[in-house]
């Protein structure tokens, strides 16, 4: 399994384990993919381990089952509004004699800049360098080989809640796979879906899923800013739900096959069939009723996308706008209302740089596990020779285990 990289997307809605063999420097070839409906999770966070595992364990299943790969270790992305975000500056005296900057001293600046007080209850899950400054000359990338006598790197630190790592690394673990790293779901997205360009320019990236929106700002090459909106497609179907008095599975299928959010598209005299309560099995609704349901939340969550970029402070430094994604940019018609809504350039994401079993994974829902691909394949060429992180997150799981046993009856 040594040129295989796994990632299981646990989503809100759907698992999706994608199996990738690296096929050369920097491609990968998709040769499993196991997706099935999610169980116990809500907004993207586990809130039954046992049934979340079960989903979990179906997933891989199908995964091990088309690939031919028995799956040991995965890349698992990770949301949910227990995570936060902050921005930190590590600085050293470079000390050798020659100065010319080692890999030593890139990591005693991140580690410098890692030693922030972070509450008991979160643990860093990414410190990600945005940028080097050397000798007060910033905008540096890399900063290896260079000379210098102050080395100072931003990061943009990510954290989560110890105990809703915990429950998602124990779903996995439960199912005999190791978790090699967690990954911010949207920095796994923003693998797949975002080019270089984008990144540099400044950018957006909006994933959309069941449970959940998460934001991402890149600016420069890198992410500057994340979060996670509580709110997310389900919010749609419940809406449709409510607004029609229909069941929640019928609701869903409607919202999927004639939702459109721009009215202008949709004819007046358009009339779609839905499966009602009650006695009336069957019943015909105007469309543009369910086009104004949909788009009036739609509306909403762009209002809160902006209200966040806003707030960010980079509003003025987004020339590339927006990057949709996620199974709510699957939605007709969102790009335009995006573009009216928040007057910035707006694009729906497909996941990309595929090879192989590119059919089945190539619609925005699956934009994460994509993206977990390529991070999982950046970090084995990077890390080769280097400790297994996999080490790290398994003792997580295995004190949490220790820990409940001493509130478990032998
Ligand atoms: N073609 C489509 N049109 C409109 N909505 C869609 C479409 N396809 C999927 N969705 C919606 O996208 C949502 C699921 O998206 P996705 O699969 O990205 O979520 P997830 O990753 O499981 O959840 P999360 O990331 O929030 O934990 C559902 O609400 C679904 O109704
Ligand atoms: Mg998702």
């Amino acid at each position: 399994m040594d040129r295989t990289v796994v990632g299981i997307d646990v989503g809100t809605t759907k698992i999706c384990t994608l199996v990738g063999e690296v096929t050369g420097e920097n491609d990968l070839r998709v040769v499993g993919v196991g997706v099935t409906p999610s169980r116990g999770l809500r907004k993207g966070v586990v809130v039954n381990v046992k049934d979340a595992s079960k989903a979990i364990f179906a997933s891989v299943k199908k995964a091990e089952r088309v690939s031919g790969y028995s799956i040991e270790r995965a890349y698992v992305g990770v949301a949910g509004t227990h995570i936060s975000s902050l921005n930190s500056r590590g600085v050293v005296a470079i000390g050798h004699g020659d100065r010319i900057i080692t890999r030593d001293d890139v990591n005693r600046a991140l580690d410098a800049a890692r030693a922030i007080a972070v509450p008991h209850n979160q643990r860093i899950i990414h410190v990600i360098p945005r940028g080097y400054t050397i000798d007060g000359q910033s905008g540096v990338r890399d900063p290896l080989g260079l000379m210098g006598f102050r080395l100072e790197v931003e990061t943009h630190i990510v954290t989560g809640a110890v105990t809703s790592l915990q429950n998602l690394i124990g779903c996995v673990e439960e199912t005999g796979v190791r978790v090699n790293d967690l990954v911010l779901q949207s920095l796994a997205s923003a693998e797949a879906v975002l080019t270089p360009e984008e990144k540099d320019m400044g950018v957006v990236l909006v994933d959309g899923g069941g449970g959940t929106t998460d934001i991402a700002i890149f600016i420069d090459g890198n992410i500057w800013h994340s979060l996670v909106l509580q709110v997310g497609g389900n919010n749609l179907t419940n809406d449709v739900a409510v607004g029609l008095r229909i069941p929640f599975s019928a609701a869903e299928s409607v919202k999927i096959k004639h939702g459109h959010v721009i009215l202008e598209a949709v004819e007046a005299g358009e009339y779609v069939d839905v499966i009602a309560f009650g006695e009336a099995a069957q019943q015909s609704i105007a469309r543009r009723q369910l086009v104004e349901i949909i788009a009036a939340r739609l509306e909403e969550i762009f209002e809160l996308v902006s209200r966040e970029i806003k707030r960010s402070g980079y509003d003025g430094l987004l020339p590339a706008g927006v990057v949709l994604t996620g199974g709510v940019a699957g939605t007709s018609g969102i790009a335009e209302l995006g573009r009216r809504v928040l007057s910035l350039p707006v694009r729906v994401g497909y996941p990309m740089r595929l090879d192989g079993l590119v059919e089945a994974i190539s619609s925005p829902e699956y934009s994460t596990s994509v993206g977990l691909l390529l991070w999982g394949m950046k970090q084995e060429v990077a890390q080769v020779g280097l400790p297994d992180t996999s080490e790290r997150w398994s003792d997580i799981y295995r004190r949490f285990v220790n820990w409940l046993k001493v509130f478990l009856p032998g």
